[in-house]
């Protein structure tokens, strides 16, 4: 989306802007100006013009818009600096282009589409334009590739606790990190990370979040869902993506990328897989056996019939009674 310091002006005033300040501010004439103005109403921008008094900016599209999301902001890295694309393959893959080439920690890439949407394990994450929320964070911690394993729960708990609070929801985490209400899937996360031996040199922690999809194909209509299939309410995704970017702050940055005692005792707490029976494959053999906790480096420890347990990393991980 192509980015326009008028509404960035207007963005962070409540005031009226006179059109003489906006084009004295911008170095250009003010019938630039108006016609700039006309372009973001075009664009779905709502702009009150007040003969004297100049240009106000009133209510935002209901899509994604960057300058929208920054106004809810009260983050210090993640978020500084934050695009919004019309459409792109990934932002996951976006993101990585951008992390190669020495963007910032904290770099945020989301999309209005995305046309090949990347899963875990492989699969596809398709949502048609506008619907939902995608995007994707690049952090830099300095850390060696065996210390980064809090980030999957982490991101996970971030993103419940942040819906929770938005949506009023009772959502859980599904381990490792999808977010469900009740026994369908809410949000997918797909971390992906580039390092060397011994130092990580970005991890990507890219979110899906099914905002206002009103129905989903056939063979995942039982096993997901969205917020507006659960509330039966539209929710402004600038706001909502925003709240989750603030609530990931709180709890990366601000425990240095750590699970700490009560991040973990968090987490165990809202995680819906903890006490259930699980299913997961190892060595091509199917094991079961019940969920007994999470692990301070994230990993599920699983218990089995004859008293043994053992320690799940990664891979599918099915819970009865969920997916
Ligand atoms: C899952 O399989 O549960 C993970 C889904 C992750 C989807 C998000 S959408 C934004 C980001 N970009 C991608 O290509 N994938 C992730």
């Amino acid at each position: 989306m192509e980015h326009s310091k008028i509404l960035e002006i207007l963005t962070s005033s409540d005031e009226y802007v006179s059109g003489q300040a906006l084009a004295r501010t911008l170095g250009v004439t003010r019938q630039a100006v108006w016609k700039e103005i006309n372009a973001l109403r075009d664009r779905g921008f709502q702009i009150e013009s007040v003969p004297n008094r100049g240009y106000r900016l009133g209510s935002m599209p209901d899509y994604l818009v960057a300058e929208a999301v920054k106004r809810e902001l009260n983050t210090a890295i993640i978020g500084s600096e934050l695009t919004v694309l019309d459409s792109v393959g990934s932002t996951n893959d976006y993101l990585k282009q951008l992390g190669n080439n020495g963007c910032k920690s904290g770099t945020v890439v989301a999309a209005r589409e995305q046309v090949s949407g990347k899963g875990r394990l492989g699969r596809v994450w398709k949502t048609k334009k506008d619907e939902n929320v995608m995007f994707s964070v690049l952090l830099r911690p300095k850390m060696a590739p065996s210390e980064v394993s809090a980030v999957t729960p982490l991101a996970g708990l971030a993103v419940c606790k942040a819906l929770r609070e938005f949506t009023g929801l009772d959502c859980r985490i599904k381990w490792p990190n999808d977010v469900i209400v009740g026994r369908k899937k809410l949000v997918g996360i797909l971390t992906e990370m580039s390092a060397e031996f011994d130092a990580v040199e970005y991890i990507i922690i890219g979110i899906g979040i099914n905002v206002n999809q009103s129905e989903f194909p056939e063979e995942i209509a039982h096993k997901a869902t969205s917020l507006l299939l659960e509330t039966g309410k539209k929710f402004d995704k600038n706001k909502l993506l925003a709240a989750v970017l603030n609530q990931m702050e709180a709890e990366f940055i601000n425990s240095n990328l750590e699970l700490s005692a009560g991040a973990l005792e968090e987490y165990t707490s809202l995680c819906a897989t903890v006490g259930k029976t699980v299913s997961f494959s190892r060595g091509g053999t199917k094991l079961s056996g019940i969920a007994a906790g999470v692990a301070e480096n994230g990993e599920l420890i699983v218990m089995f019939n004859d008293g043994t347990e053992c320690r799940v990393n990664s891979g599918e991980v099915t819970a009865q009674g969920i997916y």
